[in-house]
């Protein structure tokens, strides 16, 4: 169990606070978000459904950051979701300006904190965060692509999800790159089943869109899939999951998704054991990222 700080409480953060608080990861969670009663309204529906469940969580909800304090995971779901229509990086500038707020209040009073990041562009936002801040911060990446893939491939081909392995790294979003070497169905390699790479491609590009577009928002694929993160570092799980991790680019950190172990400690990545061609692409995704990142940053400062 672990001190858990959940830095806004709107639609996907209330979803994952939920999950982790009813899983038993927390022994203290902090409810944070900028909206008037909300956090404390929503720590009443927490103790509700703790009572029933016989859990004792410690929960402090408010309005003021500085409340947060001493907290050994942070997850930062606070600011704008896309609207229909809209991609990921269309949500830069504002919420890069509540990283670097966050940024600065946080991180005193949460030394040592790991720092996960769920706001989108959400491998881009985790970059500000700890540009801004220098504390240890992943993003939640393509695990949330990876968990579509494997759903897709297992309905498609008939076969139970857990026959489904592989991973999708780069960026998240429309960027991502399906890291075919290590998609395999029941132990045999994807390409010998009757499956087209784009159809798979397609869906897990596309489909959280079309999530958006009906149902206003993507929660609980993403918030079940963020908790499985979490409660791999609290619990020094040290599964495989392709979280976005810092890599130094031009001297900045960059943040990008490759299949990593998740534990207490961060690492390693199983960079090395892909084939050149995926190893190539997601050498262009960091780069990618890095150029829409510096270019946002410039229209950021120029706006400021
Ligand atoms: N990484 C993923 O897989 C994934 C999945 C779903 C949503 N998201 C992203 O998560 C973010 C939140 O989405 P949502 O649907 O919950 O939106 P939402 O509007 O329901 O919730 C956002 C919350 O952030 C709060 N907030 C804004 N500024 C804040 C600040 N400075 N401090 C604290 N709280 C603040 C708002 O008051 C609101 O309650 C979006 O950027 C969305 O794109 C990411």
């Amino acid at each position: 169990m672990a001190k858990i700080a959940f830095i806004g409480v709107g639609k996907i953060g209330q979803t994952i606070a939920y999950s982790i608080i009813m899983d038993g990861l927390a022994s203290e969670a902090f409810l944070y978000d900028v909206i008037p009663e909300l956090p404390e309204k929503f720590e009443h529906e927490l103790r509700h459904a703790l009572a029933t469940r016989g859990i004792n969580t410690n929960i402090i909800s408010t309005n003021n950051v500085q409340d947060v304090n001493n907290a050994e995971v942070v997850v930062i779901t606070a600011g704008k979701p896309r609207k229909p229509g809209m991609s990921r990086r269309d949500l830069f500038v504002d919420n890069a300006k509540i990283m670097m707020g966050l940024a600065k209040d946080l991180v005193p009073r949460n030394p040592g904190a790991k720092y996960v990041m769920v706001t989108n562009p959400v491998d881009m936002m985790a970059s500000v965060f700890m540009n801004y801040s220098k504390a240890f911060t992943i993003s939640t990446g393509d695990q949330v692509e990876t968990m579509r893939m494997r759903s897709f491939i297992a309905k498609k081909l008939k076969v139970p999800v857990t026959k489904v392995n592989g991973f999708v790294g780069g960026e998240h979003g429309e960027d991502a790159v399906i890291l075919w070497s290590t998609v395999t169905v029941d132990g045999k390699p994807f390409d010998e089943f009757q499956l087209k790479r784009d159809d798979v491609d397609q869906y897990v590009k596309g489909i959280a869109a079309e999530i958006i577009r009906v149902m206003g928002g993507t929660t609980w694929g993403p918030a079940t899939i963020i908790k499985d993160v979490v409660r791999s570092i609290v619990l020094n799980e040290n599964r495989v999951m392709s979280v976005a991790t810092p890599h130094k680019v031009d001297g900045e950190y960059i943040h990008i998704a490759v299949p990593t172990v998740v534990g207490n400690f961060i690492g390693p990545s199983l960079e090395s054991v892909l084939p050149q061609d995926e190893r190539e692409k997601l050498n262009k995704a960091l780069r990618d990222v890095h150029s829409v990142y510096k270019e946002n940053m410039a229209q950021l400062v120029g706006t400021a």
